[in-house]
């Protein structure tokens, strides 16, 4: 059976590939488990020094598993606490970049956001489609993705649901670099290894500093938005909207 992420150790750096590219790598609970208990004894290690995530050629992430998720209800999603898994993600100390490559939307931006740093492929598409869906972003998207590039554009990002490419991700804030697609993974295993290469206390203190610059409010405004989002699973635009992508046609909303 296919594992549904890979690890690779290059020295310091550990690379955690997602693996179901036949899906757009969409994030189902197996990879998120995946993440979050894979990669705990690795976050501890102090032989580790960076954590690299990426994708396939074509997508880093399509997002959560929409087939999954489409059936679920209110009390579904609120009683199993849908998502507690990548709260893990995010909470690892060691410093992590997501290469990015092809599309990160939904869940997939989000997860890309818990990163310290993203460096995008010339090819990357990023964006919080689940408007369409009839949600919205549940994992951080509309808190770190206001914080990381403003309001305006985050409303327009999360509202119309529309894509941004690389260039305008790194003219806004989202991304660190953008690189042409053949040299994504050189380029970003050559600034991992620069950071697994100084002190981890000191790397994992700076990251933890740079992101206290950030997080005010941040706690309360990641559960406020997961709370909506799993309210939204009791309308019945969100089972249209997702059964509608399922069927492959257009979504009729109603409004309730
Ligand atoms: C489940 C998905 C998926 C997803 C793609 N697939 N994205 N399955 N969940 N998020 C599946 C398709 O159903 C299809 O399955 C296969 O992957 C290939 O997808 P295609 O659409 O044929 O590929 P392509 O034409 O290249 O288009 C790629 C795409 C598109 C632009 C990424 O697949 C797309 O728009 N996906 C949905 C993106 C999205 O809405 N993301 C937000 C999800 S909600 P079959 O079986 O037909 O081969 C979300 C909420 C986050 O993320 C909340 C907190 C985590």
């Amino acid at each position: 059976m296919e594992r549904p992420i890979i690890i690779e150790q290059q020295d310091r750096v550990v690379i955690i590939t997602l693996n179901r590219p036949a899906a757009r790598n969409a994030l189902n609970s197996e990879i998120m488990h995946a993440l979050a208990a894979e990669l705990v004894p690795l976050d501890r290690d102090p032989g580790v020094g960076c954590f690299v995530l990426r994708g396939s050629d074509k997508a880093f992430a399509a997002g959560a598993d929409i087939k999954e998720m489409a059936d679920k209800s209110f009390s579904d999603m609120f009683g199993d606490d849908f998502f507690a898994a990548w709260d893990r993600f995010a909470s690892f100390r060691t410093p992590k970049i997501a290469a990015v490559s092809g599309y990160a939307l939904g869940g997939g931006c989000e997860l890309a956001m818990m990163c310290d740093i993203i460096f995008a492929a010339d090819t990357a598409m990023f964006g919080q489609p689940e408007i369409k869906l009839g949600v919205m972003p549940g994992m951080g998207g509309s808190q770190r993705l206001t914080k990381l590039v403003g309001k305006s554009k985050a409303m327009d990002m999360i509202l119309t649901g529309r894509m941004m490419d690389a260039t305008e991700a790194e003219r806004c804030g989202l991304v660190a670099r953008v690189v042409p697609a053949d040299k994504l993974m050189d380029e970003t295993l050559a600034a991992a290894r620069t950071i697994a290469g100084y002190g981890k206390a000191a790397t994992m203190a700076a990251r933890e500093a740079v992101d206290r610059a950030l997080e005010g409010g941040l706690r309360e405004g990641l559960l406020f938005e997961r709370r909506l989002f799993h309210s939204l699973f009791a309308t019945a635009d969100q089972k249209e909207g997702m059964t509608a992508f399922i069927e492959k046609r257009d979504p009729k909303f109603q409004g309730k």
